[in-house]
């Protein structure tokens, strides 16, 4: 099949070379003429483990091209994906502007027939709301056919969850628009479930909330096992091993970032709102993230009887989570706020982040080339993200270039027999007993 994408961000560029893979001829289109360029010569803009290989292969065989041309990349496209942005409003509520303008710049080139998929995170009825926009800008004689069809890849593992993903959701009013997409999706040989556009829409955000919940549930309950003297670890893997609860996202530690979970938490909680329907769950579920978030600055000061001031701090990890250079909603973020505020020296090292880091964060902190760099003479050192580089490190080590070797560690990231390779060590986990 032809297919046409238009947005090359995470979601549409895994899209673009997954289509790709499984046999179609695919023209991703996007507005950023930089990115294009990267991408024609096979350069991936994202860091995303085995990207640069999809590309490579796909791009050679002739299936797979980029542009900035909507004329040249729709030519003959019998299915066109829209997988721009749907960013946080300041109110919380999704801001539809890129998804507005992609649906006008694609209405000026569309032919009868042609299938329109939103693949974007959008509150319910934005389906009909696009529909409506491209109908306007068409020539008169053409009519659209809209599917909703929401992505449930994560970051660091698109390509995986792409090509193996758990089910397809098809939402559509159009028996043969739907049955189309699903053709599309064939090969790959995954659940398909066909639903109408609102349930389709409304699967995207449950399914992110319900996850966010999860994780803030067993956030939860951590602290109370810290509270009652409890191991967060054991107690999470009991829980799943019902059937009914699962062992996935179950994880305790310092909170949910990322461009999706935060986000899509938000913008539910709007839509409850605007429809006055009381949904209370997600408040908590958003409160007990942002305290998580600066859960250890508030035990590094209870370590410190309240005095950080000049303490240098070593941040190991500042993505918001491993194998990605993302930094959006990273609690790296509010922790380097935070020891800021209290007069703490912060040097942070992250195997990839560090760039996007500086962007984000700025110079208020310092940026370690290496690990060692980052924990020598350091008063503590906090965990923030589990890159395995972190998870691989030698305490025995700390106790050599620390005078006191103090660690907070928000990812549970190392097992007792670990901890105690390091003599008068203070190890402080989340949700488990401290040694
Ligand atoms: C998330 C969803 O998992 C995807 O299904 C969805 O498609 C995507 O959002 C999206 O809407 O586009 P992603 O944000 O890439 O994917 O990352 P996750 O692996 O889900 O992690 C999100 C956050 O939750 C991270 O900060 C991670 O550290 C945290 N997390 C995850 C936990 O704290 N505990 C866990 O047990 C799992």
């Amino acid at each position: 099949m032809k297919v046409a994408i238009l947005g090359t961000g995470y979601v549409g560029l895994s899209t673009g070379v997954s289509l790709s893979e499984i046999g179609h001829h695919v023209c991703c289109i996007d507005v950023d003429e930089g990115k294009i360029s990267l991408l024609q010569q096979g350069i991936s803009p994202i860091y995303e483990p085995g990207m640069e290989e999809f590309l490579a292969r796909n791009i050679a065989a002739g299936k797979l091209r980029f542009t900035t041309s909507h004329r040249e990349g729709l030519a003959g496209a019998e299915i066109v994906i829209l997988a721009v942005g749907t960013p946080q409003r300041d109110d919380g509520s999704a801001d539809l502007t890129y998804l507005e303008e992609a649906a006008k710049d694609l209405a000026a080139h569309l032919i009868q027939g042609t299938i329109v998929v939103i693949k974007s995170t959008v509150p319910v009825g934005t389906n009909d709301e696009i529909r409506k926009i491209i109908e306007t800008n068409c020539h008169e004689d053409v009519s659209v056919e809209m599917v909703a069809n929401p992505e449930f890849l994560r970051q660091g593992s698109a390509l995986k969850d792409t090509l193996e993903a758990d089910r397809i959701i098809i939402g559509s009013e159009n028996q043969q628009a739907a049955s189309k997409v699903k053709e599309m999706y064939s090969p790959l040989k995954v659940p398909c479930m066909m639903t109408s556009i609102r349930s389709a829409e409304m699967i995207k955000y449950a399914s992110n909330a319900f996850l966010a919940t999860k994780i803030s549930f067993i956030n939860a309950v951590a602290n109370l096992c810290e509270a009652v003297g409890a191991d967060v670890t054991d107690v999470a893997k009991g829980m799943g091993m019902d059937k009914r609860i699962g062992n996935h996202f179950l994880q305790a530690g310092i909170g949910y970032g990322g461009s999706c979970f935060p986000k899509d938490v938000k913008a539910l909680w709007h839509t409850t709102r605007k429809h006055d329907v009381d949904f209370g769950v997600l408040a908590e579920t958003m409160r007990v993230n942002d305290e998580q978030q600066v859960l250890l600055v508030k035990k590094a000061l209870k370590r410190f009887d309240g005095h950080l001031s000049g303490k240098k701090i070593a941040l190991l990890g500042l993505s918001f989570k491993p194998d990605t250079d993302d930094m959006r909603e990273a609690p790296s973020i509010k922790i380097s706020q935070e020891l800021n505020k209290h007069g703490a020296q912060v040097v942070a090292y992250d195997p990839v982040a560090t760039s996007n880091a500086k962007r984000v964060i700025g110079e208020k902190i310092t940026y370690a080339d290496n690990l060692l760099e980052a924990i020598t003479d350091a008063d503590a050192v906090f965990v923030v993200t589990e890159w395995q580089e972190i998870k691989q490190l030698d305490i025995a080590l700390l106790g050599k270039v620390m005078k006191k070797v103090i660690v907070f560690d928000g990812r549970n990231c190392f097992d007792e027999e670990k901890i105690h390779s390091c003599k008068n060590i203070e190890y402080y986990p989340i949700g488990r007993p401290a040694i």
